[in-house]
């Protein structure tokens, strides 16, 4: 046997080991037995020197195209068990796109917001268009210009909170109610001496114990219309008709006579009770009654400040909860409940 046999014999049996490989490791092993500086076939490099010297060139030229093919055949091997590897994790991996598909949960509208729109839908309907006045509240405007001076002991009814102003500057309180609204409404409107009918929603903020029934902070919404010859029974035909619209129909009102600075004559209104429809319950408290608004007719001072002149203009103005008309329709038990942001809770409406 001569060492070109010996040399063609590594050669084959390379081949055939490079072929056998079957991962990556193997691939390593292979590379270090027989490619790598100490590997077998590097090794016939230094068989050069045991030929004649008439053979060693041609001897040598072979072991570099034998080297030259192996390195070729190898990064081709290298390829195609990089493939299969990647080809065996895929379908190891796999999804199993036949499974049942896990359902993206749906959020919704707020209860509180569910119940504003439907507020909004009922007096939209009645003419009234939506406006908007700021949470943060000059205290001319939740107060004095709805004849509430700072000594009026009225001012007691709105517990405040009052924003932090340097001295000297005009005070600044979040709203305890949305009738500061009413001021800006008409201001704007007067300016032309137009007539107005308005809703105004917002959210209210009072510094109160916070009970099952009363939160620190609520919604409200307001109602104005000014116009010429507006009387009382427009306010309690809109306020029958808001009932009727909100509770379902067969409603029935009750006015009871009561006390607002901006408004004369200032009213509270009563609905029967939408659960046991005046018999007495949990409810109502067993009066048959639920209240539904403070109202009564703007008051001459209010129009005024305003800009209309009471002599030719009138109005009426109402005040509503939204959280407690909505608690009485969906028979929530804590106002609380609300805010809490439990999803328990909110996912039931
Ligand atoms: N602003 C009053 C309150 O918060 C309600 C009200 C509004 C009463 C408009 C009369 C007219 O209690």
């Amino acid at each position: 046997m001569s060492l070109f046999d010996d040399l063609e014999g590594v050669y084959a049996e390379a081949a055939r080991a490079l072929e056998a490989t079957a991962d990556a490791a193997g691939l390593e092993a292979w590379y270090a037995a027989y490619l790598s500086r100490k590997g077998a076939v590097t090794l016939q490099t230094r068989v050069v020197g045991q030929l004649p010297k008439e053979e060693r060139p041609a001897f040598g030229q072979r072991v570099n195209e034998i080297k030259a093919a192996l390195e070729s055949a190898y990064a081709a091997r290298a390829g195609q068990i990089k493939q299969a590897e990647l080809t065996r994790a895929l379908e190891s991996g796999a999804v199993d796109v036949t499974l049942p598909g896990r359902p993206v949960t749906e959020g919704h509208l707020h209860l509180t917001t569910q119940s504003l729109r439907q507020i909004y839908a009922i007096f939209a309907r009645m003419g009234f268009e939506v406006y908007e006045a700021p949470d943060v509240e000059l205290e001319a405007y939740n107060f004095d210009l709805l004849n509430i001076p700072a000594y009026h002991p009225a001012r007691d009814m709105w517990d405040t909170f009052w924003v932090q102003t340097p001295p000297h500057e005009a005070r600044l309180l979040l709203r305890t109610h949305t009738s500061p609204g009413q001021i800006r409404a008409m201001r704007e409107r007067s300016a032309n001496q137009e007539p107005l009918r308005v809703i105004l929603p917002g959210k209210c903020y009072r510094y109160e114990q916070i009970t099952a029934r009363s939160e620190h902070q609520f919604y409200q919404v307001e109602g104005l219309a000014v116009g010429r010859g507006i009387t009382l029974t427009d306010l309690i035909g809109t306020l029958h008709q808001f009932a009727n619209l909100f509770y379902g129909a067969g409603r029935k009102i009750r006015v009871r006579g009561s006390y607002f600075p901006f408004t004369e004559p200032s009213i509270e209104v009563d609905t029967n009770c939408i659960l046991c429809g005046g018999k007495g319950c949990g409810v109502c408290k067993y009066t048959g009654w639920l209240e539904i608004a403070g109202a009564g007719m703007v008051h001459p001072v209010v129009l005024e400040n305003g800009g209309y002149d009471p002599a030719e203009w009138s109005g009426f103005a109402f005040g509503m909860g939204v959280e407690r008309p909505s608690m009485m329709k969906y028979d929530v038990s804590d106002i609380r409940l609300y805010y809490g942001n439990d999803l328990r809770f909110l996912r039931q409406f």
